[in-house]
Order: structure tokens, then C-alpha cells, then sequence
């Protein structure tokens, strides 16, 4: 297991469509574990396969944000909105390729999903609260969508010019 190093917005890499999964393999469990890893490590509560330069349809999460409680990662293959509520919800997102910027995104509040596990299995689940918001966050970075691309043009712009910023500052180390 290691730590990957996940790449900062704006990457051709975060913006390309993922390419399906066609089975569970020892490197997609690799991949599962060191994402997962990364992601709590980073801490973040969702990361998706593209931020780390992977284009499969595979990410991760675990939306338990109560440090005293258990750990609940959830590693999805090939997720597919199921079912989604008329009822929305709009919850301050963040992202881990686009550190330190927030912004209300409205989604649906609730969903069903559908995907393959790491034990070849198919899974069916509803999703609420946080959890849906980062299922449907995370399923957008399969499709090279950032939360960013949510926004206004010119909020997107201006996180975007910062991301910039911040990137040429961590070249210069
Ligand atoms: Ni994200």
C-alpha cells in the first residue's frame, strides 16, 4: 500500500471521461487500497481514481466524519446512478484537487447506486446527507466533471486562477 500523490486542478488528467473496469484484478485491489489510503491520509472523505492520473471508473469514500467512530470506506467500480429524489440538497463542497476552496453545490438529496465491488459483486445501496452529496461529487470526477464546473463562470475563474497560483508557487518548492 502507498500514498499517491493527487494532482491539483486545473490537470487534462481531472477533466478526461474514465474508462470502464472490465474485472476486479490484484493491481485494481492495489489501486483501491492506495486510494483509499490516500484519502485518509490527506484526510478527505472521497477520492476518485482520475485525481491520482488513473482514468478507470473506480472511486472511493467514506463520509463517517465523527473521528471517534468506526471506519466505513466504500470502494465503488463502475458506479451508476440508479434512482435520484426530486428533493435537493445544497452542501458547501470542497475537493481534494482543488485545496482549500469551498462553494455551495446543489444536488440531489437523495440516490440509489449501483456498482461492482472489490468482491466481483454487484452492489445496490440509497445514499443520503453527506453520503449522496460525495457519491455524486466523486462519480463526476469518472466523468472528468469538478465541482468547480458547477458554479458560475466567473467563481469557477477565479478558484481557478488561484489553483494557478498556488501550483507555480509549489513549483518553485
Ligand atoms: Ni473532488
Amino acid at each position: 500500500m502507498s500514498l499517491r500523490t493527487i494532482l491539483i486542478h486545473p490537470d487534462p488528467r481531472l477533466k478526461k471521461v474514465a474508462e470502464p473496469i472490465a474485472r476486479i484484478t490484484p493491481e485494481i485491489e492495489t489501486l483501491a487500497a492506495d486510494m483509499l489510503a490516500t484519502m485518509y491520509d490527506a484526510p478527505g472523505i472521497g477520492l476518485a481514481a482520475p485525481q491520482i492520473g488513473v482514468g478507470a471508473r473506480i472511486f472511493v469514500m467514506d463520509a463517517t466524519r465523527d473521528p471517534e467512530a468506526e471506519r466505513a470506506p466504500i470502494v465503488m467500480v463502475n458506479p451508476q446512478i440508479t434512482w435520484t429524489s426530486e428533493a435537493l440538497n445544497t452542501y458547501d463542497e470542497g475537493c481534494l484537487s482543488i485545496p482549500d476552496q469551498y462553494a455551495d453545490v446543489t444536488r440531489p438529496a437523495e440516490l440509489r447506486m449501483e456498482w461492482l465491488g472489490l468482491d466481483g459483486k454487484t452492489h445496490e445501496q440509497e445514499f443520503d446527507g453527506l453520503w449522496a452529496t460525495c457519491a455524486q461529487h466523486e462519480l463526476d470526477h469518472l466523468d472528468g466533471i469538478l465541482f468547480i464546473d458547477h458554479l458560475s463562470a466567473i467563481k469557477r475563474q477565479m478558484i481557478t486562477r488561484k489553483m494557478v497560483k498556488l501550483k507555480r508557487e509549489q513549483a518553485r518548492g
